[in-house]
């Protein structure tokens, strides 16, 4: 793997000056002396690459206490706002303030309260993960017993004991993420952006990353991308859609899901044997707009959209359950959905791209 550079701050003369490359004079310790307000407020930021805008208008912000997911397509835009937030890549236009600090004219401050975790993990690949690390925390001017308290700490947190000593080149694709999370929470930020954090992580973890997420949200601002929709459940306070370089939504968890047309819909199992009979029954259920209808083997699965849009509604498994009673139905499952954020997602982002701007080059 190849390092990229600019994709680690560069280690320099110690001077401090915002313009000289050096990342980091003093070190920031955390959490608490950060200013009251969004730590990360990002306005109306716009990125062109030649005739191609990549982000469009992009404003958000980000509280200490919240977990912001990114979600969108590939090529939405995502890797390359966070690139900006962390004064690796200069905006076309907008404003960008990291705990303060605008990230154009303090980059250096500003970087000194982020952690990244920028796409694909670039690291040096012939270092060990010790000896990353140890780089890592004289970049972030760390040193004697506070480096090695800050590398112990985010060893355990990323569980890399077994492979400190072995060459980054030769580690699992896991791993050399895991060695990316590490040097991005060396230095316990008030800020972590984090590029796609369990991309190429096993199931555990996976869960372990988003424990730690969880555990660290409390005392910072985080921003996450993924293309995992679960996490956003799992981790998010809060996700932004992106969609071609602009955002399309903007809400909680559960807001998002309200969007969905699944939100408050009924899902009922029943035989097979049944099935005919309870089609015509389901159907007629007062404030039922709509019936899907999926049959596996001898259980017979139907979804029943209701007429009330918005907010949680439990009237319409009130009447299922009601006709499940009257006709003494064998229910294999019955449940109210919550919605569903990949429904949400598709409709979002794959309208209709007639008139879209097109990228020079790109395949029509
Ligand atoms: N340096 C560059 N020059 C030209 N185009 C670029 C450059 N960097 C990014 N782009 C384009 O900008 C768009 C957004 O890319 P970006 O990497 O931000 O997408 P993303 O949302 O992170 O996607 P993914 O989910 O695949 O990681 C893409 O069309 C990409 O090709
Ligand atoms: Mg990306």
């Amino acid at each position: 793997m190849r390092a990229e550079p600019g994709a680690y701050p560069a280690a320099g003369d110690g001077t401090g000056n915002e313009g000289s490359g050096v990342i980091a004079s003093t070190v920031v310790h955390t959490s608490d002396s950060s200013p009251a307000g969004p730590l990360i407020e990002i306005h109306n930021l716009v990125k062109r690459f030649g005739p191609f805008t990549a982000v469009d208008r992009v404003s958000f912000s980000v509280a200490r206490g919240e977990v912001l997911g990114f979600l969108g397509p590939n090529g939405a835009g995502k890797s390359t706002t966070m690139k900006m937030a962390t004064g690796f890549l200069t905006p076309s236009e907008g404003d960008i303030r990291v705990c303060g600090f605008d990230v154009q004219s303090r980059r250096l401050s500003a970087q000194r309260a982020i952690g990244y975790l920028p796409e694909g993990a670039p690291a040096y690949p012939e270092m060990t993960p010790r000896g990353f690390l140890r780089f890592i925390a004289r970049i972030r001017r760390l040193s004697g017993q506070d480096a090695d308290q800050a590398i112990t700490s985010a060893i355990n947190a990323t569980e890399l004991e077994q492979v400190l000593d072995q060459p980054i080149d030769t580690l699992s694709k896991g791993y050399r993420r895991r060695v990316g999370l590490a040097q991005a929470i060396l230095h316990n930020p008030p800020v972590l952006i984090m590029d796609e954090p369990t991309d190429g992580l096993d199931p555990n973890q996976k869960y372990q990353v988003r424990e730690l997420i969880g555990a660290m949200a409390r005392h910072k601002a985080i921003v996450i991308s993924t293309h995992i929709l679960e996490e956003v459940d799992a981790i998010c306070t809060r996700a932004l859609i992106i969609d071609r370089g602009r955002i399309v939504a903007d809400g909680t968890p559960g807001e998002l899901l309200a969007r969905s047309r699944y939100h408050n819909a009924v899902s009922i199992t029943l035989d097979t044997s049944l099935a005919e009979q309870a089609a015509l029954l389901l159907r007629a259920v007062h404030g039922v707009a709509a019936v899907e209808e999926i049959r596996r083997g001898p259980e017979t699965i139907f979804t029943l959209f209701t007429t009330v849009q918005g907010e949680a509604d439990t009237t319409l498994v009130d009447h299922v359950s009601r006709l499940v009673r009257e006709r003494g139905w064998q229910v294999r499952a019955l449940y109210r959905e919550p919605g569903r954020l990949d429904e949400v997602f598709r409709r979002l982002t794959r309208g209709d791209r007639s008139g879209q701007q097109t990228k020079p080059g790109a395949a029509a």
